[in-house]
């Protein structure tokens, strides 16, 4: 059976998402953006590259200017990048108000379409807009998550393979917390080959890796001028799309809701789980230090404050 993904939003992460998974086969793919033409022009010229690359996977695009989601019934899974992109000076919680209205339109539309889609939140600030999809969704918490994770401790991935001259293939970075400046990169967890951080560097040299990947959004934002990442925020996504998609059930490190793991309650944090066929399968709680911990309920508390704003 052909499997069909929506991705919401024609932007850099949106329409970079659907060309990763409709270029590799993974799914059918429909791209909406609110600009007329823009994502028909997209996805056209996605299926013109079809037979050079030998993909089978057919890609659609519709304006949803007029409010018409009716190309994305029964997808399977529905990736939402939609919002107002930073812009250098602004932090993701900047966002906050603009992004969640976009968010409210997009999810009361899809989730009436497709009743049993996963929703995938790519839109900043990430763990607020996942937490408002959720509530306004009414979906199950297994069915709603963010993307995040994957994209911080990948970037951390990058930086550790670059510094020690290794394979990207040997690093494992484990990144908790929210996705802000206060994320909470574990030095301990992540390893090469095996071999936690702290054995192969100096506290120093991971001092400023961690630092460099709290702060890896904004540096791309900086370099770039007028837009954020989306090469590795689209590559993290579909990694995620892929796991479900695949019934993987693969570890990843993911906003979702917690319901005392951690010792947090309500409220989309970025924590290691189990994506499956179900979406998010298993909430995985590793032991923290009391510093661990602290750093976390601090990330946490951020991603309250951004919650109780919005009263979602
Ligand atoms: C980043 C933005 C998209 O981390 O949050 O690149």
């Amino acid at each position: 059976m052909r499997r069909k993904v929506t991705v919401v939003g024609g932007g850099f992460v949106g329409s970079t998402t659907a060309q990763r998974i409709h270029d590799s086969g993974l799914a059918d793919v429909v791209l909406t953006d609110i600009l007329d033409g823009v994502p028909a022009g997209k996805a056209l010229d996605m299926a013109e590259s079809a037979p050079i690359l030998g993909t089978d996977a057919h890609a659609a695009g519709v304006s949803t200017a007029g409010g018409d989601y009716n190309e994305t019934a029964n997808s399977d899974v529905i990736v939402i990048t939609a919002g107002f992109p930073r812009k250098p000076g602004m932090s993701r919680d900047d966002l906050l108000k603009a992004n969640y209205d976009v968010i409210k339109a997009v999810v009361e539309a899809v989730v009436k379409l497709s009743p049993n889609a996963i929703l995938i939140v790519v839109t900043n600030p990430l763990d607020a807009m996942a937490q408002a999809a959720f509530k306004i969704s009414g979906f199950p918490k297994n069915r709603v998550l963010g993307m995040a994770g994957v994209l911080d401790s990948a970037r951390m991935s990058a930086f550790v393979a670059a510094e020690l001259n290794v394979s990207v293939e040997n690093v494992h970075s484990f990144v908790l917390g929210g996705h802000g400046d206060d994320m909470v990169p574990l030095a301990r967890y992540s390893t090469v080959a095996g071999i936690p951080l702290p054995e192969l560097m100096s506290k120093e040299k991971l001092e400023t890796i961690i630092a460099r990947t709290r702060k890896g959004g904004a540096e791309i934002v900086n370099l770039l001028k007028t837009g954020s990442a989306y090469y590795a925020p689209s590559a993290a996504a579909v990694q995620m799309v892929e796991a479900i998609l695949k019934d993987k059930k693969k570890i990843l490190p993911c906003a979702v809701y917690l319901e005392g793991e951690y010792g947090i309650k309500g409220l989309f944090v970025g924590v290691p789980v189990k994506l499956g066929a179900n979406g998010v399968e298993q909430i995985i709680e590793v032991k923290l230090s009391p510093e661990d911990k602290a750093a976390l309920d601090k990330s946490a508390a951020s991603v309250r404050e951004l919650v109780n704003v919005l009263g979602v």
